[in-house]
């Protein structure tokens, strides 16, 4: 009888034990390095968020007022000179149209695109459909956090609007890059 008890205490010392275990390693860990999270990018773990946010600086639910018509204004003219040579708002050029993409992108998901288009298009599920489908990796250098805010700010007063005759889009006459 005695040596049941203590059978059974040992037990349920090793169980409760394994469980803390399980609870410390998943629950306390530290946070994912940066290196951590593109390992993990580039064996295909996406978490949900990213599925649905895509992967790079921004990895958390990004919330928004009204249009910033200041924010937009910066953003027209940086698009004007980075993205334009690329992207027409209502045509494919070297890239897909993007009046409608704040419609069917989160906009956590067009910051990371933007600041991060090279994990992007070969590390997230859409971003590789879209380089296939575009036969054409998205490069761009040098967006900084504001940059980005303010183009996603563009993006979005531009949603919505009727589409416009090409030589009325955005930059046009801004020649296309060389493929490479
Ligand atoms: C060298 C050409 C090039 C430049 C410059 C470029 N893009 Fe792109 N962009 C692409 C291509 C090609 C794709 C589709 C393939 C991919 O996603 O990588 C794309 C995809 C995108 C997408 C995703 C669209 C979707 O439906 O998910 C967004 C958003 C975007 N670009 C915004 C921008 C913005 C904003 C700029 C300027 C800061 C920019 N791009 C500059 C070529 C370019």
């Amino acid at each position: 009888m005695k040596r049941i008890t203590v059978a059974w205490g040992l037990q349920t010392l090793m169980a409760g034990l394994i469980a803390m275990g399980i609870l410390l390693s998943g629950c306390s860990s530290k946070p994912e390095t940066q290196a951590e999270k593109e390992a993990r990018w580039a064996s295909g773990r996406l978490n949900a968020f990213e599925d649905e946010n895509g992967i790079g600086p921004v990895s958390e639910e990004v919330k928004l007022g009204p249009v910033d018509a200041g924010l937009a204004a910066q953003g027209k003219a940086i698009f004007v000179q980075k993205c334009a040579t690329c992207h027409y708002l209502d045509m494919r050029k070297t890239g897909p149209p993007l009046r409608d993409v704040t419609k069917r992108r989160t906009a956590a998901y067009i910051l990371n695109q933007v600041q991060n288009p090279e994990m992007m298009g070969k590390l997230h599920p859409e971003g590789k459909q879209l380089v296939a489908q575009y036969a054409q990796y998205m490069t761009i250098q040098g967006i900084t956090p504001e940059m980005a805010r303010q183009l996603l700010e563009f993006l979005r007063s531009e949603a919505g609007n009727p589409a416009l005759p090409v030589e009325q889009q955005p930059g046009f006459g801004t020649p296309a890059p060389a493929a490479k």
